[in-house]
């Protein structure tokens, strides 16, 4: 790993309409707000971020097969992707790199359809259900794997 990680954060389908949709799920908290608070953890600890949201699977799966040579480490919260696609575990499994999976909601206290994942099974753990801090807090365990 070079001195300061590089973490690739993905941001999945619909996870653009953050602070409108369903907020009572989702809570208020915009995407951009969660991007900017990821930053600020970041620059605290010495990572770098590159921070992409797509409604697309396929832009997203193009998106981690990039990452692979420049990154050290995905953060990615896949949306409805999470329950529907093995191409994208495909894509990360194919990556190589370290992954922490993240949900705002807690996928397991809703619908039976959510309690499984296709990513969690190629990903080093998941946070689920604390809301936006959940961001920051798989970005501090990334980091912290990757200091080994
Ligand atoms: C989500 C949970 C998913 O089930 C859902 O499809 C989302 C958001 C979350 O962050 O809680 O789009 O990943």
């Amino acid at each position: 790993m070079p001195e300061r990680a590089r973490i690739l954060v993905i941001h999945g389908p619909n996870l653009n309409q953050l602070g409108t949709r369903e907020p009572e799920i989702y809570g208020r908290t915009t995407l951009a707000e969660i991007d900017a608070d990821l930053a600020t953890a970041a620059k605290e600890w010495g990572a770098e971020l590159a921070c992409f949201q797509s409604n697309h699977e396929g832009e997203i799966i193009d998106r981690i097969q990039a990452a692979a040579a420049g990154h050290d480490g995905i953060l990615i919260n896949p949306g409805g992707l999470t329950h529907t696609s093995v191409a994208l575990r495909d894509a990360l499994a194919g990556a190589g790199l370290p992954t922490a999976e993240v949900h705002l909601s807690n996928v397991y206290a809703r619908e039976e359809f959510r309690r499984h994942s296709y990513v969690s099974g190629v990903a080093l753990g998941v946070i689920s259900g604390f809301g936006p801090i959940g961001y920051r807090l798989a970005l501090q365990a990334l980091l912290r794997h990757l200091e080994g």
